[in-house]
């Protein structure tokens, strides 16, 4: 059953008003709600309340027993007379039963509520969708021993001691808000609790509630919390609203974390951190989702969405907003080479292939499968593109329109670009198509001299995707600077320039020597760029360019114009790549952390995304070649980078993690020189670590080896660890990670082991997901990569189809192999589309792959 956006039309029925009660218990929860409805308009349709596994126990219509209700398909059917009402109904569910961990269910021992996208449907009758909204008031009751803390949205009101050793809590939340937002949590939690002041003067209580064992991990999450609230004062202007903000972590969650208003709840790897446990990766990450799920509290509560086509609405400028406070908190050139490797890593691929989907949708089976890298991470392009266009104070003016204008309100993606288009006073009516046309452009820029005279000529295409032949042109923002070849010296300012033709030309006079071409820079569009540019120019440009991110882009250039050739001839001469890197990793005017990222090779799957015919053995080979002859050709340079970055003792600052950043990829290095020592060397900081990150990053090194220590390092990890949930996905995490030859034998080893289960989501991506993205071990020609996924999909949709679901697109990019494997990969795609059961999750993802 296909959703189109064109079929929506505004809700028959409001609910203003909605009561709920729970009489919870993990085995049979009776939900008790009462709607309070009023007819839109003037129909005579009835009240059609999504429902989805639920069985009515009793139905009314204002205090009696109701006449004539039927089922449809789930939904439960009322017809009503008048045109307000109070509909009552009554079910029963089995929280602990739920293995989707969707509505609400069970995660050690702690009752939970996931609704968003259609979850509140599973919890009780309702109007599942975005644009009604309600005033909500939740009464809980449990017992108390087993669920001592009762939390839901909003302030908490009343509370007391009911018989039979149960007690019962009720919160009352005064901003309407639409069910995806509900959320009710009953355990036996602690807190760590705290203050913010708002910039009103109102203050606001904090809480981070976990199991006691984990409390002793939350104070990364909350002074991250706080930093987030007062940003989002300082940058947008926005306060918080309620008495109280609480995050609660759970163990068993199908994603990062949900931004329900007042009481989020989270993946706890997004939560807990200390440094024997937590990797620097690990600290920065728990930042940005603390921030993404609080800056929600405006983008995506108070203006939510009219419906799902509009998810990127909220997730797009949300995540915008999460990456700007990320920035600001430490090193903003890093933080934006980050994420555009994220993008190049995650969506492009999306782009390129058979589930390729514009940033608002047009249509879908299962809104799960649309929370996809395209509405996040190119949403957050679209919106950074337009702040870029704008400037940074007509866009805050614009921001400050759509949250007056809209507050309330369900809205659209076109509501804020009017929004942007009126406060910014500039016309986007072209660059609309950013939210309709799937697929990344492309745009092929040439330079060429013609006495003292530059001319660029710029081009663009937009690849046919799937269901979109035709393109259109789209706007592309493109920061650009030439620099003199000889001098080194920028020859003029930075340029904007809005690239709207299919080609289009510019002109550069006056110039005095030979110019080199700085475009793309800071990735002000996220787009694939060709250029003329020539090694040295790129060498040039690593050395010599001001904007850091052209620096790390000129230096990536290089290493892929090396690899691509690598493969394709079986190899090539290294000597500009190490030249270049030689620079960078000796130039004291770098920070460490730039330094390390800009050193790093293009992964296995980036190398392949520029080849017609993936061969991932000839990439391995070919990167790996190139690993070996920068670690002997710079054998001291990674010496000195990796004596001169050890520390004393662990500390969390943007320097340190440089340091240690620097120190990993320079282990990484020697390593791949195969100097002797290598191994011994690893494992000594494998053991001597007092943190995360470097024990991990020295796994790492030794997991890709072949010495007896990685055995060693393995099994004393494993040992340390063993009752620590998210340190073991770590474990199987690395070794499905490995270079070695072995992997995918290791990999379906280690399903069977008594620490794997598919029941626990992180568990099941830290094998499955992280195994189906290593590229040359996943796509072994034996096709034994691909079996093994398909049947541990298969198993995992009967239980959870939405992280079943998740996983299955590496499967899905069987066009981009060699005829031998995309058989074998097709093969596995139709096995899992014929098996019984499968749910329309998954069947949509492997169907639309096969296409
Ligand atoms: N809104 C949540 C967030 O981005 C994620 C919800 C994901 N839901 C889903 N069905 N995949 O913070
Ligand atoms: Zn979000």
């Amino acid at each position: 059953h296909v959703i189109r956006r064109e079929d929506y039309r505004a809700p028959d029925w409001w609910v203003p008003e909605i009561a709920l009660d729970f009489d919870l218990d993990p085995a049979a929860t009776r939900v008790r709600a009462a709607l309070s409805v009023t007819r839109n308009g003037d129909h005579a349709r009835p009240l059609v309340l999504d429902g989805d596994g639920l069985t009515p126990l009793s139905v009314k219509v204002d205090g009696v027993e109701a006449q004539g209700w039927s089922l449809n398909g789930g939904n439960l059917v009322v017809p009503l007379g008048g045109g307000a009402h109070v509909v009552e109904t009554e079910v029963e569910i089995a929280p602990e039963r739920n293995t989707q961990l969707e509505g609400l269910y069970a995660s050690g021992g702690i009752l939970c509520t996931q609704c968003e996208a259609e979850g509140f449907r599973r919890i009780t009758f309702f109007p599942d969708r975005p644009d009604v909204l309600s005033r909500y008031k939740v009464r809980m009751t449990a017992d108390k021993a087993r669920f001592p803390v009762l939390l839901a949205n909003g302030d908490p009101i009343a509370q007391g001691e009911g018989e039979g050793g149960r007690h019962w809590a009720e919160w009352h939340d005064p901003f309407p808000k639409p069910c995806y937002l509900f959320a009710l949590v009953a355990g036996d939690l602690v807190a760590n609790t705290g203050s913010f002041r708002t910039m009103s003067g109102r203050d606001v209580q904090l809480g981070i509630w976990v199991r006691q064992p984990d409390l002793a991990k939350t104070d990364h999450a909350l002074a991250a919390l706080k930093l987030s609230m007062a940003w989002d004062e300082k940058v947008y202007g926005r306060e918080y609203d309620l008495d109280v903000f609480n995050i609660v972590a759970v163990d068993d969650f199908n994603f990062g974390a949900m931004e329900n208003k007042g009481l989020n709840v989270f993946n706890s790897r997004y939560i807990l951190a200390d440094p024997d446990t937590a990797t620097d990766y690990d600290y920065d990450a728990i930042a940005t989702v603390v921030a993404h799920e609080y800056f929600h509290n405006w983008s995506g509560n108070r203006i939510t969405c009219r419906d799902w086509f509009q998810l990127s609405l909220k997730e797009g400028f949300t995540v915008f907003r999460d990456q700007s406070f990320s920035a600001d908190q430490g090193s903003a050139a890093v933080k934006r080479i980050e994420d555009v490797r994220g993008l190049r890593a995650s969506q492009f691929p999306e782009d390129a292939g058979p589930l390729a989907h514009p940033v608002r949708p047009d249509e879908y089976i299962e809104i799960s499968n649309f929370y996809t890298a395209t509405i996040y991470n190119k949403g957050a392009e679209v919106i950074r593109m337009m702040h870029t266009i704008l400037g940074p104070t007509k866009f805050r003016e614009a921001t400050d329109l759509y949250f007056e204008r809209f507050d309330g309100t369900a809205a659209t993606c076109e509501d804020f670009v009017a929004c942007m288009e009126e406060a910014g006073g500039v016309d986007l009516e072209q660059f609309r198509r950013w939210y309709t046309q799937a697929g990344t452009p492309r745009v092929s820029a040439d330079l060429a001299m013609d006495n003292g005279k530059a001319r660029l000529t710029l081009r663009q295409s937009v690849p046919a995707t799937p269901g979109q032949s035709v393109k259109e042109p789209m706007v592309l923002p493109l920061k650009l600077k030439l620099f003199g070849a000889e001098t080194g010296r920028a020859m003029g300012d930075e340029q904007l320039v809005l690239l709207k033709e299919d080609t289009s030309e510019l002109v550069f006079e006056n110039l005095t020597e030979q110019p080199v071409l700085s475009i793309n820079r800071g990735f002000s569009a996220p787009v694939v760029v060709e250029t003329n540019r020539t090694a040295a120019d790129l060498a040039f440009l690593s050395a010599h360019d001001d904007d850091p991110f052209a620096r790390y882009e000129a230096m990536q250039q290089l290493m892929l114009d090396t690899l691509v050739a690598s493969v394709a001839s079986g190899g090539t001469d290294h000597g500009a790549v190490i030249e270049a890197v030689r620079n960078t990793l000796t130039d004291p005017a770098l920070d460490r952390a730039f330094i390390a990222e800009a050193v790093v090779l293009p992964s296995d799957s980036f190398i392949g995304d520029q080849m017609a015919v993936v061969d991932p053995d000839a990439i391995f080979r070919a990167r790996e070649a190139l690993r070996r002859d920068l670690g002997t050709a710079l054998g001291d340079q990674w010496r000195a980078a990796y004596e001169g970055s050890i520390a004393n003792r662990f500390e969390y600052s943007p320097a340190a993690k440089g340091a240690r950043r620097i120190r990993s990829v320079a282990l990484g290095y020697i390593a791949a020189s195969g100097a002797q020592d290598a191994p011994q060397l690893a494992f000594d900081q494998f053991t001597g670590a007092d943190n995360m990150t470097d024990r991990q990053g020295a796994l790492s090194t030794l997991a890709n080896g072949q010495s007896p220590l990685r055995e060693q390092a393995l099994s004393a990890f494993y040992d340390r660890y063993r009752s620590n949930g998210l340190v073991l996905d770590k474990w199987f995490q690395t070794q499905a990670l490995s270079s070695r030859d072995d992997t995918g034998e290791v990999v379906r080893a280690l399903a069977a082991h008594p620490a794997f289960t598919l029941a626990n989501p992180n568990r099941a991506r830290s094998l499955i997901g992280a195994f189906s993205v290593n590229q040359r071990a996943f796509h072994h020609a034996s096709g034994e990569g691909y079996r093994f996924v398909a049947d541990q999909l298969i198993a995992l949709d009967k239980l959870n189809p939405q992280t079943a679901a998740k996983l299955l697109p590496p499967l899905g990019r069987w066009k981009r192999f060699d005829a031998r494997r995309g058989a074998a990969m097709r093969a596995e795609l139709e096995r899992i589309v014929a098996t019984p059961g499968l749910s329309k999750d998954s069947f949509e993802q492997a169907s639309k792959s096969l296409d």
